[in-house]
Parts: structure tokens; C-alpha cells; sequence
């Protein structure tokens, strides 16, 4: 059974109720059930952490797994640890947004995980991680 991480970083924990009108009402929860919903036959690994050295961890043990789905939350726009333990991390890897931060104020526009994941979605809401996992599962190079 293929096992993919699915991880969250600072802030997601309050999905719900953060700004409902930016990113939804589902909750982690509701993220988690939807996506075990769409792929009952995979072994996922779901992860949420408001501590960025927590985050690298699980980003390390994922080594040797099928692959790994990541929203970092506000991380994404600054922290270089994420970006040195993803680029370490030799399996497919998707960075996820549930908003379209290139829409939002020009900070969010940049992000410095990027370089270090095969693919960036941003804007889909809960269904960008359903894509995501997809993705990481076809394969991200049957392409390139
Ligand atoms: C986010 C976008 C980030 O800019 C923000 O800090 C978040 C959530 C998103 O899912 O749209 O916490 O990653």
C-alpha cells in the first residue's frame, strides 16, 4: 500500500474558523476525511504542527515513503529549514495553498519551498490537496 504525507503547517490547525471567507469552512478534519474518502486505498500519513522544527521532522521521516503533500502555511514565505529539509527529501512532492495566494497581498506571492517540490497548487481549496495526491501518486515525472 503506497503511504503519502499529508502535512500542515502554523496556523492550519484553525481551519473552520480562520477567515472563513479566505480559506473555506471545512475544517483539518473535514480536509482529512475528504481526501481518505477519495483514496481509501492508499496509507496516508495526515500531520498538522505550529512548530517549525516539528515540521522539519515529519519532513525527514518521510524519507522512503510514496510521497508528500505540503501546505506550510505563512512558513511558506520565509522559512529556508523547510525548504533545506524538502530539497533533502528524494520523493515526489506537491506544495499545496487551499487560497490563490497570488491574488492576496504581494508577500504571499513568494514562496521559498517552491524551488525545493515538483508542483505548486494554489486556489483549489480542499480539492488541491485531492490533486495533490493524485499527482503524487501517478508520478510526477511521467511527464518530464
Ligand atoms: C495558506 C496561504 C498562506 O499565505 C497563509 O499564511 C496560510 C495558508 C493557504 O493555504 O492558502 O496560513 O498556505
Amino acid at each position: 500500500m503506497a503511504r503519502v504525507f499529508v502535512l500542515h503547517g502554523v496556523n492550519l490547525g484553525t481551519l473552520g474558523t480562520r477567515r472563513p471567507e479566505v480559506y473555506g469552512t471545512m475544517t483539518l478534519d473535514d480536509i482529512e476525511r475528504l481526501v481518505r474518502s477519495r483514496f481509501p486505498d492508499l496509507d496516508l500519513e495526515f500531520r498538522q504542527t505550529d512548530h517549525e522544527g516539528e515540521m522539519v521532522g515529519y519532513i525527514n521521516e518521510a524519507a522512503g515513503s510514496d510521497g508528500l503533500v505540503i501546505n506550510a502555511g505563512a512558513w511558506t514565505h520565509y522559512a529556508y529549514a523547510l525548504h533545506d529539509a524538502l530539497e533533502a527529501l528524494d520523493v515526489p512532492k506537491v506544495e499545496v495553498h487551499l487560497s490563490n495566494v497570488h491574488a492576496r497581498e504581494a508577500w504571499r506571492r513568494q514562496s521559498v519551498i517552491s524551488p525545493a517540490v515538483h508542483a505548486v497548487i494554489a486556489g483549489m481549496g480542499a480539492e488541491g490537496y485531492v490533486a495533490a495526491v493524485e499527482y503524487v501518486v501517478q508520478g510526477p515525472h511521467r511527464s518530464a
